[in-house]
């Protein structure tokens, strides 16, 4: 149980319009990721779910009820911040059972819940400590089993992993993703970092300044953008956008070339550009180009030692990789299809 319906959801504070109509579907035990620059309104998107904020216009439907007067309690959806909130005088054990403890359970219960939480998210060895004698990673995880404990409706995460070094992210990313396998619930993930939406998400809804963008499948952003700023938002290092001459050739105001998709040579291509700086990463190399009308370009390859600074070689965006994009950014087509 647990779809998510938003109708015209408007939130403004005050004169400022910070949600201006959103509109989106989804389905049950969906894994939902809302991703965009800071400031673009994910929190408040979140919140507004949550029914921590009053929207302004428009409707919110849970499960085909309208749940856009009721509490954050009777919408049964359990939040996860960036922050953890733990209570600091609490054990492990105690911040756990916390909400059932609210609800009024029995203690039985209570002690058999908290045992399946904690055996589930490896706490168990921990049940006796306070949240100051954790790691980052392990606070995260007592927040997480404080939210699934109510069996919630669905699970809405605000940049849980934020606070986490790199390599415990991406451990705890892949503990999220099994959470969601083996609960099947419903869960909206806030970030405003694209790789984390791409390897967790169901579906991503890509925000910006308070709009959806494009709702859709990781893979469908990437090789469908409706536009300009999801094109240059998915993907890393970004997509390339070259306008003028080199774009009216493709019939198009921009057209984009992922670094990827830039194929070079010594000898002949379409275009000709100057090594400024090159990275050796290891298993490939990024190199940072100026093309002859001062367009900038950024290429990506399998290590090659041979891409050094200073020097000038031929490029060719692959054909059927190229984005065209109109005036008003709108994505008007891909691959070249068309001679030039
Ligand atoms: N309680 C509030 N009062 C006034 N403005 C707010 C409030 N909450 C958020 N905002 C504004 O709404 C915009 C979106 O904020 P937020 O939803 O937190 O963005 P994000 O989570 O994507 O970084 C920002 O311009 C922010 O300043
Ligand atoms: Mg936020």
């Amino acid at each position: 149980m647990g779809s998510i319906k938003l109708e015209s959801l408007k939130k403004a504070f005050g004169s400022q319009i910070v949600i201006p109509d959103a509109n989106l579907e989804i389905g049950d035990g969906e894994f939902v990721v809302f991703v965009g620059p800071s400031g673009c309104g994910k929190s408040t998107l979140l919140r507004l779910i949550a029914g921590l904020e009053e929207p302004t216009g428009g409707r919110i439907v849970i499960d085909g009820q309208d749940v856009t007067k009721t509490s954050p309690a009777q919408r049964k959806l359990s939040m996860v911040f960036q922050s953890y909130a733990l209570y600091p005088h609490m054990t492990v054990y105690q911040n756990i059972a916390f909400p059932l403890k609210m609800a009024g359970e029995k203690a039985d219960l209570i002690r058999k819940r908290v045992q399946e939480v904690a055996t589930s998210l490896d706490l168990l060895p921990y049940l006796e400590r306070r949240p100051r004698a954790l790691s980052g990673g392990q606070r995260q995880r007592v927040a997480i089993g404080r939210a699934i404990i109510r069996q919630p409706t669905g699970f809405l995460f605000d940049e849980p992993l934020s606070n986490l070094d790199a390599a415990l992210r991406v451990s705890m990313r892949m503990e999220i993703s099994d959470l969601h396998k083996r609960l099947g619930s419903t869960m909206i993930y806030v970030t405003h970092d694209q790789v984390e939406a791409m390897t967790m998400a169901d579906r991503i809804a890509v925000m910006n300044a308070g709009r959806i963008e494009q709702f859709a499948t990781p893979l469908e952003l990437y090789r469908r953008p409706a536009n300009l700023f999801v094109a240059g938002f998915i993907g890393s290092p970004k997509m390339n956008f070259i306008e003028g001459q080199k774009a009216d050739l493709y019939g198009a105001h921009t057209i984009g070339v992922r670094p990827e998709a830039v194929e070079w040579s010594t000898t002949s291509g379409k275009w000709q550009g100057r090594i400024d700086r090159t990275e050796h990463l290891g298993a490939e190399t990024v190199a940072y180009l100026t093309l002859d009308k001062g367009e900038i370009l950024t290429l990506r390859t399998s290590l090659n030692e041979e891409l050094v600074a200073g020097r000038t070689i031929h490029v060719s965006p692959r054909e059927n990789s190229i984005y065209r994009f109109d005036a008003n950014k709108a994505a008007i087509g891909f691959g070249s299809g068309q001679n030039v």
